[in-house]
């Protein structure tokens, strides 16, 4: 094997062990953001259940590592795949990964600033204080719905790519499974953000 192959064998796996650590996260935090539709007593109690793992110190710093790994073995997976003739499903998978990278790190940055320099509690109100006035309301609802979209899409991808690799795939069943998520992924984006947009008080320490 050349040493150039090697390098970006060992980035694909990078990239491979840090999308599953993240992904159990996210998989569970948009689980949260999907309690709202049973109120928002559920999602908080959800969010106090979810925290016992995840808000400490070590499983907090693997988390970091792993979004800030994943984004960049991600950059520098594209590159190569950037150069071949690419299909609709080749751009879904690239545009998808480029917004979760734009959005994890962003997104990141805003709740750790809320947390340490605004000294306020990382909970609901402070996800959706952005969705319930205006005008940012029309930055921000695009900016999350999005990245629901791209989370599952990117799923979608994988899971497309995956099953194209068994013996005689049968290629319209494969693409209609990976529409099937992300069409179901947009349905969930409009219910979780209406409900977030229109039936939420935020507390005055969280108003914009
Ligand atoms: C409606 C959409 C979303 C809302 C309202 C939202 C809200 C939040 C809130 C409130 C936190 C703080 C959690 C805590 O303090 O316990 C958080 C953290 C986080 N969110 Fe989201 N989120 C949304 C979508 C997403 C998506 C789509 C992703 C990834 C693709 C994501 C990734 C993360 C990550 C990585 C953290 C940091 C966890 C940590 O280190 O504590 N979020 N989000």
């Amino acid at each position: 094997m050349t040493k150039q192959a090697y390098s970006f064998n060992t980035v694909k796996k990078v990239h491979f062990i840090t999308g599953i650590t993240i992904s159990l996260f996210i998989s569970t935090h948009l689980l949260n953001q999907a309690t709202i539709l049973l109120g928002e007593d559920w999602y908080q109690i959800f969010m106090s259940a979810a925290r016992i793992v995840y808000r400490n110190i070590l499983v907090e710093s693997i988390l970091l590592l792993g979004v800030l790994l994943q984004v960049f073995s991600g950059i520098k997976l594209l590159r190569k795949k950037w150069k071949r003739q690419l299909s609709v499903y080749d751009k879904l998978f690239i545009y998808s990964g480029l917004y979760l990278s734009f959005f994890l790190l962003a997104h990141v940055a805003a709740v750790l600033s809320t947390r340490y320099f605004f000294e306020l509690d990382t909970n609901l109100y402070f996800g959706t204080a952005v969705l319930n006035t205006f005008p940012h309301v029309l930055f921000f609802a695009p900016y999350y719905g999005m990245a629901i979209i791209a989370f599952f899409t990117h799923l979608a991808c994988i899971y497309r790519i995956k099953k194209l690799s068994n013996k005689a795939p049968n290629l319209s069943k494969i693409n209609r499974q990976a529409n099937f998520i992300i069409g179901f992924s947009l349905l969930l984006t409009v219910l979780i953000l209406s409900r977030m947009i229109y039936c939420i008080e935020i507390p005055l320490e969280y108003q914009y």
